[in-house]
């Protein structure tokens, strides 16, 4: 069965729309189209209908990735039904989705994106929101190590 991924932050506007689009081109070099989807929201509806935060937009540009997607919030009355794997970008994600789980099924959904990566040394994808260039290269770093793993764990 297909199996469907939401990627999960704040805004919606950094770092989980770049989650998407890192996913989104390793699904693509694998062939996997049939097999694999994803989406993103954010937990806030600080930015509903915006466009992806446009130094976030350059960063990911450089590295080939194109962000398209446009903010949505999380909707946990099709969000859970919908996506097997609910993945946060920090910890607050994570406990915002778990506040927002409704059946104990739904909370074996959630994980947090760091818990993918094989290089150590992260335990979040950092907020860039407010922080300079670093910040936004290490959410790509730490995204494109993270949707290895991923993709490697959905695959079995
Ligand atoms: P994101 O980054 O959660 O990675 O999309 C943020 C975007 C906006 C805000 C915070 C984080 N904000 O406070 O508006």
């Amino acid at each position: 069965m297909k199996q469907r991924v939401l990627f999960v932050c704040l805004g919606n506007i950094c770092r989980s729309p770049s989650a998407e689009a890192v996913f989104n081109g390793l699904i693509k070099k694998e062939g996997l189209q049939e097999t694999v989807e994803c989406d993103s929201a954010g937990t806030s509806g600080y930015h509903v209908g915006d466009q992806a935060d446009q130094r976030m937009q350059s960063h990911a540009q450089k590295r080939g990735y194109n962000l398209t997607s446009i903010s949505r919030q999380v909707d946990p009355d099709i969000d859970f039904d919908k996506f097997d794997w609910i993945i946060g970008m920090d910890d607050n994600n994570v406990y915002d989705l778990q506040d927002m789980a409704q059946k104990t099924n739904d909370l074996h959904k959630i994980h947090k994106m760091t818990d993918f990566c094989s290089r150590a040394g992260h335990n979040s994808v950092p907020d860039p929101y407010y922080g300079g260039s670093d910040g936004f290269e290490l959410v790509l770093d730490i995204l494109e190590d993270a949707c290895e793993g991923l993709l490697n764990e959905i695959k079995g």
